[in-house]
């Protein structure tokens, strides 16, 4: 037996969980309530199977182009991932010497901190800057710990809160290695920092998008970025040959084409978002202003987030709880449908 050093010592990702049964409310995993766009069946339905034949298209032509021209760039400055966690990881081994780091703000995705100990380098996280005066400030405290890999979720998560795109470009601006600014709830909030990625004189912010959340597609697994072209042109050495499947591709590119659909969903999602932190306001609860399809929450005292937690999901109402000195006061639900958000709120009251 000869498993590395640093996957003896790993602590693995702990995703939430997945229960067989669908008589469940599951908002523990920030899915999106409503279906896909119909497009998507339809490709589906038509699909060819002798197209599985052959090994899909490994650059992915056409919903690059569309995703390009959807965003306002050239495909060039496209990637696409098996998920934006496969971006991450691709990221991870393109960008990070053995003995850099990665960083993040803390706290935040927890893959991350699991993708630097995969990778067998160190993580470090830096509390979300104040504004775009605090931001620079950042920069010379990472650079001087070797971190030449920056993930910023923007909304954040666990706590939907939201940076103002200027902020993360003064510090995109200070800091020398690469940012990724992990949008995977941009979709929910009120702007985004493609524009970042996007512009021709950025040299180091990769903006990452996925179709997991705002079009309805998490069990699709596409995810994607838009960078600098030679950064690009990077992860597409790293990564695996034929990372994204044929039926992944084309449903992805009708989604895409969809956008109205998208947009529909979110707002109801976001109006949902709305009613939802009123409710839960006029319960005593404390919510941190959310920008995404998701709330980080504090029950009154005495009551505690881990025993709601469990009651909930002896309900089999699923939310989200993070230990830890950070996060363990707080629960993390998912904006779901009106009814369920709902049920959600009678099994609080009772
Ligand atoms: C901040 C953040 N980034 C990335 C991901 C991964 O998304 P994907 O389904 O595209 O792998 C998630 C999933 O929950 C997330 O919360």
């Amino acid at each position: 037996m000869r498993i590395t050093r640093s996957v003896r010592r790993l602590e693995a990702y702990t995703p939430g969980e997945q229960p067989a049964s669908r008589r469940v409310v599951k908002l523990n995993t920030n899915e999106n309530p409503y279906p896909p766009s119909p497009a998507c069946a339809e490709v589906l339905r038509r699909f060819d199977l002798d197209r599985l034949r052959r090994y899909p298209d490994p650059v992915f032509s056409e919903l690059r182009s569309a995703l390009a021209a959807m965003c306002g760039t050239t495909p060039e400055r496209i990637f696409v991932g098996n998920g934006s966690d496969e971006v991450l990881s691709v990221a991870a081994k393109t960008f990070v010497e053995d003995d850099e780091a990665i960083g993040s703000l803390d706290p935040s995705y927890s893959l991350y901190k699991t993708l630097a100990a995969i990778r067998d380098v160190k993580w470090v996280g830096v509390p979300p800057p104040a504004d775009a005066a605090d931001a620079p400030s950042l920069a010379p405290k990472l650079a001087s710990r070797n971190v030449s890999l920056f993930l910023w979720t923007n909304p954040n998560a666990p706590t939907g809160a939201f940076a103002e795109p200027e902020t993360v470009a003064a510090f995109a601006k200070a800091f020398p290695g690469v940012v990724i600014v992990d949008e995977a709830y941009a979709d929910f909030a009120h702007t985004n920092c493609m524009r970042l990625a996007t512009e021709a004189t950025n040299r180091n912010v990769i903006v990452m998008r996925t179709f997991s959340k705002s079009y309805s597609l998490a069990g699709l697994r596409v995810g994607w970025c838009v960078g600098p072209a030679d950064l690009i042109a990077a992860m597409y050495k790293v990564k695996d040959s034929y990372n994204v499947d044929a039926i992944a591709q084309a449903v992805a590119l009708a989604a895409v084409r969809d956008q109205a659909w998208m947009r529909a969903n979110v707002a109801k999602v976001v109006k949902t978002r709305t009613r939802f932190i009123h409710a839960l306001e006029s319960r005593g609860w404390d919510v941190i202003p959310s920008e995404s399809n998701f709330v980080f929450a504090k029950p009154p005292a005495p009551a505690k987030a881990a025993t709601i937690f469990e009651e909930l999901r002896a309900r089999n109402i699923f939310v989200r709880y993070f230990k830890g000195p950070k996060t363990g006061d707080r629960l993390r639900i998912t904006i779901g449908t009106d009814r369920q958000m709902k049920a959600l709120l009678a099994a609080l009251d009772s």
